[in-house]
């Protein structure tokens, strides 16, 4: 059986454990937590990085630093991931779902305006597939309606729009390290913050409302509850863990790129005959590799290509139900504009399987069984 996704392991995710646990420091923002969010600041020229317990918190984190209120708006999109709208419903916001592009699904730039009402506040854009959103009129639009701009960039670690690092170009970017991502520590995440005026505040809610943060840097001489918090904090066996693969981060990124492109290669046949299509990298995107995907006719033959595959030991998976047709996205938002794409886009959608270490010959296979079945 060809998984959909094995979780990336490097070889030196044991010693960087074992290190943790003979130092005795575990819990969270130890020596491993530090060495994450330095590496994660200078690789991607970052103001500011914060470890968290996963994307989910870091989106979280996210939208409680926007202070959201109840009755404010939040624009994304609804195809994304339930953790985009989760955190905005947190503050007690409402949802405002906008189309997606076909090229990239990602949030259209141009529908945006008409979703924005003198109650929008925050603008969330997730850059699908580690391909970025059209950044320069998202920031445009946001500036001018001063709306805070959050990247979901979950599956955008290590790549770039014009040369900046997708997650460093909003006021926020959250990254995932769970397992199914590029890099990962089991369950993890991180928060960059853009803008220093967020800094202390986002150091008190990750830290339980205290000021601990301010106390180890020797700024203050005890520390205490300050404000309203939660516990962001990973374990440093996560950070651990995430440190080997960041040490190995362009081995990681090169080893998936190279299945990406055996994919487009192989696959561009059956789109240039019409039968598929696949994916769009616009113009000054740089992507990860994150994710395979190549679009059917329709449902219907998705549903027999999927079959199909499995029936041949391949695991091909689908997402995302749109968020606006979901019991909690009718619950909690509203789609504003038509629906021309992200629904009928979302049924053709097939991913690939796609993951540190997968074999040049299993693309091979995948790919011999794909054009089988469009024979
Ligand atoms: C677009 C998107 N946003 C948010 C998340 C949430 O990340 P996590 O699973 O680390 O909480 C994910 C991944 O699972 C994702 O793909």
């Amino acid at each position: 059986m060809i998984p959909f996704n094995v979780p990336p392991c490097v070889g030196t995710e044991l010693q960087y454990i074992k290190e943790a646990i003979e130092s005795h420091k575990i819990c969270g923002d130890g020596v491993f937590t530090k060495k994450c969010n330095a590496w994660l600041e200078e690789r991607f020229h970052a103001q500011k990085v914060l470890l968290t317990t996963s994307g989910t918190t870091a989106l979280d984190m996210a939208a409680l630093l926007c202070e959201l209120q109840e009755g404010d708006e939040v624009i994304l999109p609804s195809y994304t991931f339930s953790s985009t709208a989760t955190s905005a419903v947190l503050g007690g916001a409402k949802l405002v779902f906008v189309d997606i592009r076909p090229d990239t699904m990602n949030i259209d730039e141009t529908k945006i305006e008409e979703a924005i009402t003198e109650r929008t506040k925050v603008l969330i854009v997730m850059h699908y597939a580690g391909v970025a959103c059209n950044m320069d009129a998202v920031m445009e639009i946001a500036q001018r309606h001063k709306l805070v701009v959050i990247e979901d960039a979950a599956q955008g670690v290590m790549s770039t729009y014009k040369g900046r690092a997708l997650g460093t170009i909003g006021d926020f970017g959250c990254y995932s390290f769970h397992e199914t991502k590029n890099y990962s520590m089991g369950e993890g995440g991180a928060l960059v913050i853009n803008n220093p005026k967020y800094n202390e505040r986002a150091e008190i809610l990750r830290e339980k409302g205290t000021n601990r943060s301010k106390f180890f840097r020797g700024q203050v001489d005890k520390y205490t509850w300050v404000d309203f918090g939660d516990s962001y904090l990973p374990s440093e066996l996560n950070a651990a863990y995430l440190w080997a693969q960041l040490c190995a981060a362009d081995e990681i990124n090169d080893n998936r790129m190279a299945s990406w492109n055996h994919y487009y290669r192989e696959l561009k046949e059956l789109e240039d005959e019409g039968k598929i299509e696949l994916p769009v990298i616009p113009n000054g995107c740089v992507h990860n590799a994150h994710m395979f995907y190549m679009k059917c006719k329709d449902l219907e033959e998705r549903t027999a290509l999927i079959s199909y595959l499995k029936n041949n030991d391949i695991l091909a998976v689908f997402h995302y139900i749109p968020l606006h047709s979901a019991p909690a996205g009718l619950k909690y938002g509203r789609f504003v504009g038509e629906d021309i794409y992200t629904t009928i886009e979302s049924e053709r959608l097939v991913r690939l399987p796609l993951y540190y270490g997968l074999e040049s010959e299993q693309v091979d296979f995948v790919c011999e069984k794909i054009k089988n079945f469009y024979e």
